[in-house]
């Protein structure tokens, strides 16, 4: 679904790569995560991967096809949710049927009722006529995916969505992404700094090992699915949680 191939990114004015020489590949309905230290260039490669940043050596492939001759190339949930304060919540999800050009034909009425369906799949079936601010943190991380999922891409890069959740929010979080992309078959590239997370919801965990990113260390993690939190508590996924802790921890500056 994914292929990077011999990346490399430096941005302007720095003095060394964030990526160098970066190859990696995402496998079609896949639910992986890139796991590592704060500042170690995750988002960077995310917005390498959706085309926000254009790599200045090699190529990213997308279901076969080069990247930079793609339109739409990936849904794309940044940290914060990013929802206009001052459109409603069903106006702020219906968003992407307004900017894809190939869309233009969309009534506002079809557009309406396709924003409806979004919000009704992530629960926020009341929610159409409110404003973001009146929704809780989960709610409107909820509002953001579907937002994403209106997209209509088959891969979605989210970036840390739930970091700024509390605890309790957090993990119905991870258990709700997990039944809508058991749901929906996409394919999702997650990015974290928390290995719980990674290890709860991934099937494979992309570690940063070393900045300027030259490669990344992939992890299987041993749990089949469905999945419950309780696969947390088995012994060898205790270990390979203190075997993620200590790679990080060898980069951590503090
Ligand atoms: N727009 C930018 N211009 C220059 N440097 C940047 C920019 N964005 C991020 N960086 C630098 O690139 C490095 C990686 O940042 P980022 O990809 O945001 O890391 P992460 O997502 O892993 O926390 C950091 O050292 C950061 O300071
Ligand atoms: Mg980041």
């Amino acid at each position: 679904m994914l292929e990077l191939r011999d990346i490399s990114y430096r941005y302007p004015g720095d003095e060394y790569d964030t990526a160098d020489g970066l190859s990696f590949s995402v496998k079609r309905g896949s639910f992986n995560c890139i796991l590592g230290v704060s500042g170690c260039g995750k988002s960077t490669v995310f917005r390498l991967i959706n085309g926000l940043l254009r790599p200045q050596k090699g190529a990213i492939f997308i279901d076969g096809k080069d990247a930079s001759t793609l339109k739409m190339r990936c849904g794309y949930m940044p940290q914060k949710d990013m929802l206009f304060p001052w459109r409603s919540v069903g106006d702020n999800v219906m968003l992407p049927l307004e900017v894809n050009k190939a869309l233009k034909n969309c009534s506002k009425t079809k557009r309406r009722e396709l924003a409806c369906k979004a919000l009704k799949d992530v629960g926020l079936e009341d929610c159409y006529n409110k404003m973001p601010d009146e929704l809780s943190g989960g709610m409107r991380q909820r509002a953001a995916f579907a937002r994403t999922m209106l997209t209509g891409n088959e891969l979605l890069l989210l970036d840390e969505p739930f970091s700024a959740l509390d605890f309790l929010t957090r993990i119905s979080m991870q258990e709700w992404l997990l039944e809508q992309w058991e749901k929906h078959h996409k394919t999702i590239l997650f990015i974290t700094h928390d290995v719980d997370e990674a290890l709860f919801l991934s099937s494979g965990i992309f570690v940063v090992e070393e900045t300027p990113i030259k490669s990344l260390k992939e992890i299987i993690v041993p749990a089949g699915r469905p999945r419950s939190r309780q696969i947390l508590d088995k012994p060898e996924i205790i270990e390979l949680k203190n075997e993620l802790i200590n790679i990080l921890r060898r980069q951590q500056k503090v």
